[in-house]
C-alpha cells in the first residue's frame, strides 16, 4: 500500500470523483477541493477543502504537502457562459499554479481536452503535435491553460498534461445519456452525423495514474478510445444491449444550419444552445478522431472496447 498524498481539483465532478474512487483504492490519502455548493456525493474519505478556484488559502492549504496535484476542475458551454469557461479554465490553472509554486509540491498533472487537437489532413486521427486552431472558449481557455502548465515545467517544477476524448461512464449527465440514448431509445429519433473517439471513464483514470508516475515532465499525452462514427457506436451499443439504435442520421447540413440560429438565440436571450455557434456547429459534424499512441509507448496506457464498459454504464443510466 502507498502513503502518497494527492491534491484532487473538480474531485466533485464525473472524472474527479472516478479518480479519487481509484486513489483511495489505491492506498492514497486524497484531498479533494469542494465548493461550498459542490454535491461530494458518496466517497468516504477524502479530506476535504472548501473553496473554489480562486480562494488562495484553500487552494494553498490543498496542494501544499502533496506528491501529485490533478487539476481537472474545469467547466464547458453546456454549463457555463464563454466569460465563466475563459475565467474558470485559463485564470483557474493559473490560480492552482501559483499555489503549488508556492507550496511544496511533486508533480502537476493538468487535464485538458483533446479539443485543442485536431487532425491536420495528412491523417485521419490527431496526435499530439496537432496543435489545432482553438474554436470556441472551451478550446481557447484549455489551450492557454496549456501553456500556462508549459511555463510552470520549463520553470517551477514538473508537470505533465493529458487530453481526455470523449469521456463515457457512470456518474456523467451530458455526454454518455446521450450515447446510450442513440443506441438504446427506440423514441430516439436520430444519430448525429460524424464521430468520436469514445474512453472508459476507468481508462482515463489508468491514464491520469500513469501520467503522474511516468508522464514526461512538459510533455502532453492524448488519452483516447475507440474511434467510432456515431451511427457505428449506437450499433454496438444496440447489439449489446438489446435495444433499437435511432434509425436517422442527422444530416451534417442540418447541425451547420443550426449553426447561426443558436449565435442568434445567445445574441437575443444570452443563453448558450447547442450547437453554440457556426464553427462548433460544423466541428460537430466531423469526425474526430485521435489516437494515443504516445501514451501507449511512453505510459503503457490501454483503452478497452465500450462493451468492456456497458454493464457499468448501463447499470448507472438503467437506475437513474
Ligand atoms: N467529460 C469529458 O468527456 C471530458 C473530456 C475531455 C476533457 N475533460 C476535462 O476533464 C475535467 C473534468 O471533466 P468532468 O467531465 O468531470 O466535468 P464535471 O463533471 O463538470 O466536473 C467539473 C468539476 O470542476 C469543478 N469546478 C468548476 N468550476 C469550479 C470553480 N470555479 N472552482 C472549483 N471547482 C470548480 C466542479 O465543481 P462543482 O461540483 O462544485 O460543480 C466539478 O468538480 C474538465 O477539466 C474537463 O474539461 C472532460
Amino acid at each position: 500500500m502507498s502513503s502518497r498524498t494527492a491534491a484532487v481539483t473538480g474531485a466533485t465532478g464525473f472524472l474527479g470523483s472516478h479518480l479519487c474512487a481509484r486513489l483511495l483504492d489505491d492506498g492514497w490519502t486524497v484531498r479533494g477541493l469542494a465548493r461550498p455548493t459542490s454535491d461530494r456525493g458518496d466517497l468516504e474519505g477524502v479530506e476535504w477543502y472548501v473553496g473554489d478556484l480562486f480562494d488562495d488559502e484553500p487552494l494553498r492549504s490543498l496542494v501544499d504537502g502533496t506528491d501529485v496535484v490533478f487539476h481537472l476542475a474545469g467547466v464547458g458551454l453546456w454549463s457555463a457562459d464563454p466569460e465563466t469557461v475563459e475565467r474558470v479554465n485559463r485564470d483557474g490553472t493559473a490560480s492552482v499554479l501559483e499555489a503549488c509554486r508556492a507550496g511544496d509540491v511533486d508533480r502537476v498533472v493538468f487535464t485538458s481536452t483533446a479539443g485543442t487537437r485536431r487532425a491536420n489532413g495528412t491523417s485521419e486521427f490527431a496526435d499530439e503535435t496537432d496543435v489545432a486552431e482553438p474554436i470556441g472558449a472551451y478550446q481557447s481557455s484549455k489551450a492557454e491553460a496549456e501553456r500556462l502548465v508549459d511555463r510552470y515545467a520549463e520553470v517551477d517544477g514538473e508537470a505533465v498534461t493529458v487530453h481526455p476524448t470523449s469521456i463515457v461512464g457512470p456518474g456523467d449527465e451530458s455526454f454518455t445519456p446521450q450515447l446510450l440514448a442513440m443506441g438504446l431509445e427506440p423514441t430516439m429519433p436520430a444519430t448525429l452525423p460524424g464521430g468520436a473517439s469514445i474512453v472508459g471513464v476507468s481508462d482515463v483514470v489508468d491514464g491520469l495514474l500513469a501520467a503522474a508516475a511516468h508522464g514526461r515532465s512538459g510533455e502532453h499525452y492524448l488519452l483516447g478510445g475507440e474511434n467510432l462514427t456515431y451511427d457505428r457506436a449506437a450499433g454496438r451499443i444496440a447489439d449489446y444491449a438489446g435495444g433499437t439504435a435511432a434509425p436517422i442520421r442527422v444530416p451534417a447540413t442540418a447541425i451547420r444550419a443550426a449553426g447561426p440560429v443558436a449565435e442568434g438565440v445567445r445574441a437575443v436571450t444570452g443563453r448558450q444552445v447547442f450547437p453554440f455557434d457556426r464553427q462548433m456547429a460544423a466541428l460537430a459534424t466531423q469526425r474526430l478522431f485521435y489516437t494515443s499512441q504516445k501514451a501507449h509507448d511512453e505510459l503503457g496506457y490501454e483503452y478497452q472496447p465500450i462493451e468492456a464498459h456497458l454493464p457499468e454504464i448501463l447499470e448507472w443510466y438503467r437506475g437513474r
